[in-house]
C-alpha cells in the first residue's frame, strides 16, 4: 500500500523542553491511523509537527523528516502544507462562532489538490443530516457534539488527501461519539486516508486499522488496532 504520510525520526521542541524523541509513523492510502495515549504525550504536538506549527516564529522546533506523498514537507509554512492537501482538525472546535454553520462550511470550501470536487456542501449534509437542520444557525450557538460534526465537516469541504483529527471525541457523550464513529468509518469507506489522536481506545478499536501508543512522547507499541491486548491497554492507557 502506498503510504500517504511518513514521520521519520522525529524529535519536537517547544522552546528548551524536549517533547517528541525519535518519532516514526506511518499513514497508508485509505487507512485509519490512530494516535493514541494519556494526556501530554505528544499526540498533539504530533499533529502540529505535520501541519508545520512546531517552527522557530513560534519559537519551537522539529527535527526530523515528514513525508506527504513521499515529498518532503517538514520546513514549509503551515498553509503551504495545508494546500498540499492536508485538513487538519485542530483539538478544540476551532469553528468560526459568528458564522452560520453553512457560512462556516461554505468559507472552508475548495477543490482538492488533485481538482477533486467530490465533497459538496450537499454530500455533507447527507453525511452529517443534523448540520443541515442547524444550517442557519451561528457556530457558536451549536451544542459540542454539533460544533465538533462541523469541525469534521468543515475539513472535509476542503476535499483533502489527508484528514488530521485531533481528539474530536473530546467531552462528548457516548451517542455523540458513536456517530462520529459511523462518521470516520463512512470516510474511510470512500476511501479518505485519516489519522486521529484520541483517548478513547473505544473509539480507536471502531475506525483504525492501525495504532501506535505513545508515552512521555515516544512511541511504545505499534501494532493492527485488532491485535491491541486488553494488557497493552491497561498498561498504558489505563483502562
Ligand atoms: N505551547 C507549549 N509550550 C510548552 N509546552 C507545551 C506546549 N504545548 C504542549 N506542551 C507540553 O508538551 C507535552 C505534550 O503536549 P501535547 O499537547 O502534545 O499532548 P497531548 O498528548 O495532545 O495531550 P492531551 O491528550 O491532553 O491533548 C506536554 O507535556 C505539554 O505540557
Ligand atoms: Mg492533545
Amino acid at each position: 500500500m502506498n503510504s500517504v504520510l511518513k514521520l521519520e525520526n522525529i524529535n519536537a521542541y517547544y522552546d528548551k523542553s524536549h517533547i517528541l524523541f525519535d518519532l516514526n509513523l506511518e499513514v497508508e492510502e485509505g487507512n485509519a491511523v490512530c494516535i493514541l495515549g494519556r494526556n501530554g504525550v505528544g499526540k498533539s504536538t504530533t499533529m502540529k509537527t505535520i501541519m508545520g506549527i512546531m517552527n522557530p516564529k513560534n519559537h519551537n522546533r522539529t527535527e526530523g523528516r515528514v513525508f506527504l506523498n513521499g515529498q518532503d514537507i517538514a520546513g514549509l509554512l503551515s498553509y503551504q502544507i495545508a494546500q498540499k492537501g492536508i485538513a487538519y482538525v485542530p483539538q478544540g472546535r476551532h469553528i468560526f462562532p459568528t458564522l452560520s454553520t453553512k457560512e462556516n462550511l461554505l468559507i472552508a470550501g475548495k477543490k482538492g489538490v488533485d481538482g477533486s470536487e467530490y465533497w459538496t456542501l450537499e454530500k455533507i449534509y447527507t453525511l452529517f443530516p443534523r448540520l443541515k437542520e442547524r444550517e442557519n444557525s451561528m457556530g457558536g450557538k451549536l451544542s459540542g457534539g454539533e460544533q465538533q460534526m462541523l469541525a469534521v465537516a468543515r475539513g472535509l469541504m476542503q476535499n483533502p488527501k489527508l484528514m488530521l483529527l485531533d481528539e474530536i471525541t473530546e467531552g462528548l457523550a457516548p451517542i455523540i461519539v458513536k456517530q462520529l464513529e459511523d462518521i470516520v468509518k463512512e470516510l474511510v469507506s470512500r476511501g479518505v486516508t485519516i489519522l486521529v489522536a484520541e483517548q478513547s481506545v473505544n473509539f480507536a478499536l471502531e475506525v483504525a486499522k492501525k495504532c501506535y501508543i505513545l508515552e512521555k512522547g515516544a512511541v511504545v507499541h505499534e501494532s493492527m488496532t485488532a491485535d491491541l491486548s486488553k494488557e497493552t491497554i491497561a498498561h498504558y492507557l489505563g483502562t
